[in-house]
């Protein structure tokens, strides 16, 4: 009980650290809830899924959540840009194929492990601070490494929802996917968040921003 309490106590303050050197693609002080992990795993068919792909899984808020809902047999890969937290997730999650690279990548990171396409995308990038062109570069990458019909889950501030960052990112995603539908918003994370989850159509991108 008291070395998971100074578990929790050494994440946050690891995370705040990554926050003060890199605030742009940390993008949050500390790290999601377990009420948020819960959400983001909810409707994506993760039990029947081969590919998983974490984007920017941090020090790992929803990497738990994430295993306990996939089955046995798939592969999950988390992709991290920041080296300060590749090491502890491997160590605490040894089931999850941890990559040191950049989201952008990950066509070729799944080629180079001989995996099919993903079946579900889960995203923890802090969208609402990127610039255009970074959110076209990332989106591409995960686009491009969903299989058609292939799911992507990602979350975004409340108090973000009107920046035009965040506006603009979700007008894009309603170009690039059909939207499945949201989370009610998780009070109890900091700060409050929605989880939005899309569907790579078949035919192509998606045609309205129902977000
Ligand atoms: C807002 S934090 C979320 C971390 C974790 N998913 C959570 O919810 O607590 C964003 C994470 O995305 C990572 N990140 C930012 N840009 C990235 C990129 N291009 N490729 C991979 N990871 C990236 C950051 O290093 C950070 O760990």
């Amino acid at each position: 009980m008291i070395s998971a309490t100074r578990d929790a106590v050494l994440e946050r303050a690891r995370f705040f650290g990554a926050f003060l050197r890199e605030p742009f693609s940390t993008g949050s002080v500390t790290p999601s809830s377990q009420a948020l992990a819960r959400r983001m795993v909810e409707g994506l068919d993760l039990a029947g899924a081969r590919t998983v792909v974490e984007a920017g899984p941090g020090t790992g808020a929803f990497t738990g959540a994430l295993v306990a809902a996939c089955s046995p047999a798939a592969a999950i890969v988390a992709v991290e840009i920041n080296a300060a937290f590749v090491a502890g997730l491997a160590r605490r999650h040894p089931r999850v194929d941890v990559v040191h690279d950049s989201v952008e990548r990950l066509p070729d990171l799944l080629r180079a492990r001989a995996l099919p396409p993903a079946d579900v995308v889960i995203s923890g990038l802090p969208w609402a601070v990127l610039d255009e062109a970074t959110q076209e570069r990332l989106l591409a990458g995960i686009v491009s490494a969903l299989r058609p019909g292939g799911r992507f889950a990602t979350f975004g501030y409340v108090q973000c929802a009107a920046l035009p960052a965040q506006r603009r990112f979700r007008r894009r995603l309603g170009c690039l996917f059909e939207f499945l539908g949201r989370s009610e918003v998780v009070w109890s994370n900091v700060w409050p968040a929605v989880v939005y989850r899309w569907r790579k159509t078949p035919a192509g991108p998606g045609k309205e921003d129902r977000a």
